[in-house]
């Protein structure tokens, strides 16, 4: 069982959410003394594994899947990490007159138990005996996406219009129980089409075989969207899937980021999709990428930003394009993002199998701090680093997004190396080292060429870490969002350096180069650990003449306090956080404005040991 969960608001910070009457709720501004992400022993490193959807979407079979599940182990890419095998979208023939699911058994012949319902205990245990895990499918709502997308489909759900709502729409505790206890899955992607799709308006509805669902998402469109309604659906699929799998049970929100789920994912699954499904061109897959790239703030052990599956044996990522498919890798790497394969593993080409299975970039991908890359623009050049664990580790990607040569470069200043100074550089997809490098590391990439570098370097202050430089140790606990400011920001309110906006952190005309932006009446935990001794940050208010009051708080006890406004100099922070095992950082806008509150930055903000 989870623990007391604390709610963050999503849209109006004093909405509480009815369906979890279970949770304390913690007035959103209050310090915690918790990092209150989604409670969870599960994919402390991001998922790895199979899943045959881009393969085969609903034209799967046991004999295609366990195929699969014996490839993942015989060709080494199970010992490197991939292993899960998640069944998508197909499997569910129809829901009995109890509620209960049954099983497709024409494509699970295993499932044939003699019982009413089938069972998956026969495939569970196959993939569990091969050392793997097991994934399901289902949707928050009461149909499933390849009812409505996929409806020329032999395998679309049986019945009457009851029967076919084969989704967990008034089912959670009954499809989590079947799921996790009865047939031992550790996994859950849960999709939303059925709270999207199904308006009086679209063809399955008006076909006359398909109840309607007033829409919860209409996609693209926040205020006509509901994002609260899906939240607390999440969340109840949440609680179940902890009560009946335990807080070792996988789950994956697929609500391809509409209704704010980027926002909220981190408190309501262990992953959440950020984008539409990943097409198989170039322009869709980095469209995915730039879904997550500025969400590094939302990622952690237990809670990663997911741009979807790979795509790699595909269209512009097949065998053909293995610049494509390497640069593909490199940015979920980089991103900390999940790695799942798509393609038919029974015969897959050597070279691809090779790419996925590069051991350095799995490491880089799964490295244990789970900080996600901070992205660095420069036309069609992209730069990403990434904090790794131990002192002056890092992973550096080159991107070239654009089909001309550029030359890419990343400085010591954004490493946060010593000036100067030396650091080791091992090329991943080389497999080779290079020279050492001093102060910048220029490339010149081809076109959609990339490098994946690791370096080992000499940190410019061994004492000081920005809070840039450790991402996974920041909850964006209370983000200040109204339904006005949801609209005036990209996909994350809350960025690295960066003002809600999209506008540089800025004081007295200078740009800070390190530090969060994100807007007042917001809260902020950092997971210290009892590792650090002071914070130090320079607040400012963005554009606005509003005070607002910051706060810093150690274990919950207000350690600092200042009030900023706009128009007087920057002035520094430096509070006593000696041994804090979290630290909280508020900001609280002076009451009396109308509409949003103000932007705000914590500039340059760091701990220090
Ligand atoms: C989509 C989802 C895909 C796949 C598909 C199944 O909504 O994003 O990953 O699961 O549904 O119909």
């Amino acid at each position: 069982m989870p623990r007391t969960r604390h709610i963050r608001a999503a849209i109006a910070l004093s909405v509480t959410i009815t369906a979890q009457p279970a949770m304390a709720q913690v007035a959103p501004l209050e310090p915690s003394g918790r990092f209150s992400v989604y409670p969870s022993r599960a994919a402390q490193t991001p998922p790895m594994g199979w899943n045959p959807w881009n393969a085969f979407r609903t034209d799967v079979d046991e004999a295609k899947v366990r195929a699969s599940a014996q490839a993942l182990v015989t060709t080494g890419l199970a010992a490197k990490g991939y292993t899960y095998v998640n069944i998508d979208d197909g499997w569910a023939l129809k829901r009995l007159p109890d509620g209960r699911l049954r099983i497709r058994d024409s494509m699970f012949p295993s499932s044939k138990t003699g019982s009413d319902t089938g069972s998956f205990l026969p495939f569970t245990g196959f993939l569990h005996g091969l050392g793997l895990k097991a994934g399901l499918y289902t949707d928050i709502g009461r149909n499933t996406c390849a009812q409505r997308w996929d409806a020329d489909s032999p395998n679309l759900p049986e019945g009457t219009i009851a029967e076919r709502q084969v989704g967990s729409f008034g089912h959670a505790e009954q499809d989590m129980r079947t799921m996790f206890a009865d047939w031992k899955f550790d996994y859950v992607k849960i999709d939303a089409c059925g709270v999207a799709d199904y308006t009086p308006a679209d063809p399955p509805v008006t076909s006359g075989n398909y109840q309607a669902f007033a829409p919860m998402i209409v996609r693209g469109d926040i205020p006509k969207s509901d994002p609260r309604a899906v939240e607390a659906l999440y969340a109840t699929l949440g609680e179940a899937a902890h009560r009946f799998g335990g807080d070792a049970a996988t789950l994956s929100i697929c609500a391809w980021g509409e209704a704010l789920s980027p926002i909220w994912g981190h408190v309501r699954g262990n992953l959440w999709r950020t984008s539409p499904d990943v097409e198989f061109t170039w322009k869709s897959m980095l469209g995915n990428f730039d879904s997550v790239v500025d969400g590094a703030l939302y990622a952690g052990p237990g809670h990663w930003n997911d741009p979807d599956m790979l795509a790699v044996g595909h269209g512009d990522f097949d065998v053909h394009h293995l610049t494509e498919a390497r640069s593909h890798v490199t940015m979920w790497a980089i991103a900390a993002a999940p790695l799942l394969l798509g393609f038919d593993l029974r015969n897959a080409p050597p070279v691809l199998l090779d790419l996925v299975g590069n051991t350095e970039m799995i490491a880089i991908d799964q490295d244990a701090a789970g900080n996600q890359g901070v992205p660095y623009r420069d036309g069609d050049a992209m730069t990403v680093v990434r904090t790794l664990s131990g002192t002056g580790q890092r992973a550096v990607a080159l991107l070239n997004r654009g089909a001309q040569p550029v030359t890419a470069r990343v400085t010591w200043a954004q490493l946060g190396f010593a000036p100067g100074s030396s650091a080791t550089v091992r090329d991943v997809w080389a497999r080779a080292d290079r020279e050492p490098a001093t102060d910048t590391i220029t490339a010149t990439l081809p076109a959609h060429g990339s490098v994946l570098l690791r370096l080992a370097g000499t940190p410019a202050d061994p004492s000081t870490t920005f809070l840039d430089e450790m991402p996974a140790r920041v909850n964006i606990a209370a983000d200040g969002l109204t339904p006005e400011t949801a609209l005036a920001m990209g996909k994350f309110p809350a960025r690295i350096a960066t003002a809600p906006d999209g506008t540089p952190l800025v004081a007295a005309g200078k740009a800070f180069a390190h530090g969060i932006g994100l807007f007042a009446n917001s809260r902020i935990e950092l997971r210290a650990g009892g590792d650090f001794r002071r914070f130090v940050a320079i607040p400012v208010v963005l554009g606005s003449k509003r005070p607002v009051r910051f706060r810093v708080y150690a274990d919950r006890k207000l350690v600092r306090e200042v009030s900023v406004t706009p128009t007087q100099p920057p002035q520094p922070i430096d509070a006593n956080v000696a041994g804090a095992k979290i630290v909280e950082l508020v900001a609280v806008a002076a009451s009396g404005g109308t509409g949003r509150p103000p932007m705000i930055g914590w500039g340059n903000a760091a701990l220090r040991r």
